[in-house]
């Protein structure tokens, strides 16, 4: 199951959600799902990280470059892997990209928006509403 922290961002965090469950989705497909899986995958990485880079782009922020260079190269390992998929559906290599592909991404996402989209949100709610975006957790045990 791929695991996307919550950041206090309505929009990043939907976008990140449906990131994880087309993740999971692709890493459960079979036969011609495959294919489409990926590209529903592709569709909404690509949407979702030309949102991120639209504000990146505004940031003034010395991350801003690194994080911009990771979609773009989340992005080419998907297109490289669609490539071949779509050239041989059936093929040992495909399901061994696949593979690889949603394992990477499972360990990627996490890390990625803990590291680089919170500084995302933390502008974006700082230019909404002027602070910093509150994430409510519910506690493990009442206080005592
Ligand atoms: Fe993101
Ligand atoms: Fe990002």
């Amino acid at each position: 199951m791929t695991e996307a922290p919550a950041l206090g961002d309505p929009t990043l965090d939907a976008d990140h959600a449906k990131l994880a469950d087309l993740v999971d989705r692709l890493a459960a497909a079979k036969g011609a799902d495959v294919l489409a899986s990926l590209d529903a995958l592709q569709a909404h990485a690509s949407e979702h990280f030309a949102l991120e880079d639209q504000e990146l782009r505004q940031m003034r922020d010395g991350n801003a470059s690194c994080h911009l260079d990771e979609h773009a190269a989340v992005l080419k390992s998907m297109d490289e892997v669609r490539g071949i998929v779509a050239a041989g559906p059936d093929s040992t290599e495909s399901a061994h990209l696949v593979a690889r592909l949603t394992a990477e991404l499972r360990r990627w996402l996490p890390e990625h928006v803990t590291a680089m989209d919170a500084g995302v949100a933390h502008t974006r709610t700082r230019s909404r509403l002027g602070g910093a975006p509150v994430v409510l957790t519910r506690r493990s045990s009442p206080p005592g």
